[in-house]
Formats: structure tokens, sequence, C-alpha cells
């Protein structure tokens, strides 16, 4: 595999051949460079929805997406569609978040392949979680290490959000009250896999700390956790191609999916892979 690195921080783009016909030792190389380079991008690919259902399962089972209809023939399998007459609506993914972090054992990786890409605009973005931590002092990882953060959907999925959602004429995104549901994690976690320190934090699902007892303190750390988990310092941005699949790793990452092609279709087939329930 030709492997070319992206930023200095996190990304690579990695030529490999047709992802349904990779050898067992070369999917462990593939993922191996997934959680190295934090997201990865492999172009021209050429997958149906059956293929890539295929391919996440070698990479993992399934995990649950709740909140967002499945495509009907592949339920393992989400459209990211906007249409080119949904004008201005809201995006899927169009805000900093690290995919279903509310779950308590949120996803491993997502695995995203482009289908029809808007002319200019709809790129993606990713921003290392590590890379985050590793530039904190090493006073201010202390002080962080004991605080658990409150992960929920209310504020994406819960019934008050519908209407946000609604402008997606393709997808099929249903609020309910399960958002209001909570889960507690780690804010320093130790990946799974790489054994590194990450800043799991995102502002999407984050919505509380515990461990801190000043209430402005708490919300004044909270913005700075966006602030500085998302500096520009920390991220990569992807200008997409049909034909190219990005899997990225959620554990160590954030993402979020820019909104600035209305009057333009974009569509992506969208697969996750079950992780496992972060630990400190
Ligand atoms: C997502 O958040 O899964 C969607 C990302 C994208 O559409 O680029």
């Amino acid at each position: 595999m030709h492997v070319e690195r992206l930023t200095g921080v996190l990304g690579a783009r990695v030529h490999v051949g047709p992802l349904q016909e990779l050898s067992v030792d070369e999917l462990a190389e593939l993922r191996a460079l997934a959680c190295e380079h934090e997201v990865i991008i492999l172009p021209g690919q050429s997958l149906t929805p059956l293929e890539q259902v295929d391919f996440s399962r070698r990479l993992g089972p399934a995990a649950d997406s709740p909140f967002i209809e499945p495509s009907p023939d592949h339920p393992e399998v989400i459209k990211v569609l906007k249409e080119a007459s949904d004008g201005n609506a809201f995006n899927f993914g169009g805000a900093w978040h690290s995919d279903f972090s509310f779950q308590t054992t949120p996803p491993s990786f997502t695995v995203l392949h482009a289908l029809d890409i808007p002319p200019y605009g709809g790129d993606t973005l990713w921003s290392s979680m590590t890379a985050a931590y590793r530039a904190l002092s090493p006073q201010h990882q202390e002080q962080l290490a004991p605080l658990s953060a409150v992960h929920t959907a209310r504020d994406a999925y819960s019934p008050k959000m519908q209407p946000l959602h609604s402008g997606l004429s393709s997808m099929n995104i249903v609020c309910d009250e399960s958002a209001n549901n909570t889960e507690i994690h780690p804010l320093i976690t130790t990946h799974a896999e790489t054994g590194k320190k990450v800043l799991f934090y995102n502002r999407a699902y984050v919505r509380d700390l515990l461990g801190m007892a000043d209430e402005i303190e708490k919300l004044r750390l909270m913005d700075w956790l966006h602030l500085h988990t998302t500096d520009a310092k920390f991220t990569v941005r992807h200008k997409w191609s049909v034909g190219d699949v990005a899997i990225w790793d959620n554990r160590s990452t954030q993402h979020n999916a820019l909104n600035d092609y209305a009057g333009f279709r974009r569509e992506l087939h969208r697969t996750t892979v079950r992780g496992e329930r972060p630990v400190a």
C-alpha cells in the first residue's frame, strides 16, 4: 500500500486495490493505518451497498444507528444525502462531533463512500483528539484526568430538534425521547488499539462534566475544550471525489461536514463499526 500523509498531525491518503479483494493481512494493515493516521482516504473505490457492508463487517460488527432511517434494502447503510432542491437545509453531520459518542459503546470506525459530490463545497474536516491531548501541559493533563463527560443526543435528536432535520427530503431522521438518555465516559480516554491518550470531547454530544463543583468554571472549560479540540492546527480537510472511501477512527477524532453547496446534490454511503466502552 502506498501511503501519503496529508498533514503533520493526522490524515493519510492510502492507495490500495479494490476493498472487496483485500487479503486478511492487507485488511490488518489498513486497520493499523486507520488507527495510526486517524482518518485515511482511499481514492478510486467502487462499492455497492452490500460490498460496503461486507467490508465494514470485516472491521467489526455493525454499530446501532438510532434516529436515522437506514437504506431500505441495506439496514446497515445510511445514505448521507442532500438533494440539490434541499437548498440551505441543515446537513447531516454538519457540526463538530464524534459519531454517536452518546452510546455505551460508540462506533470505533466509520466508513464513508462518496457517490455524488458537488462541484465545490461539501468538504469534511477531522480533528485529532490525541494531538489535542498531547498539546496540553502536564499540569493540565493531570487536572482533566479525574473528570468525566456526560454525553447525550438531547440537543441533536430529541423531539425539539425534529424541524432542524426535516429539510432533508431524502433522509428520514426521526427524533425521539430516547435522545434524552445520557452516557458517562471519561474525559481522557485510552485508545483501545493504540494505547494513546485521547481528549474525548465533542460539543455536539457532551452536555456536562462530572467532577467540577464550580458551574461557571465548568461552562468556561467546556467552551475552551470545544475551541481547543477543533483548533485548526489539529485538523485535516478533505475535498471529496466520487469513489473516495474515508475510514476514520471515532475514538480519536471529531469531524464536521461543511454545508456550503446549496443547490447541488451530495450523496455518500455510511457504515459504522461497533467499538468498545471508552476507558480512562
Ligand atoms: C457524518 O457525520 O457521518 C457525515 C460526514 C460527511 O457527510 O462528510
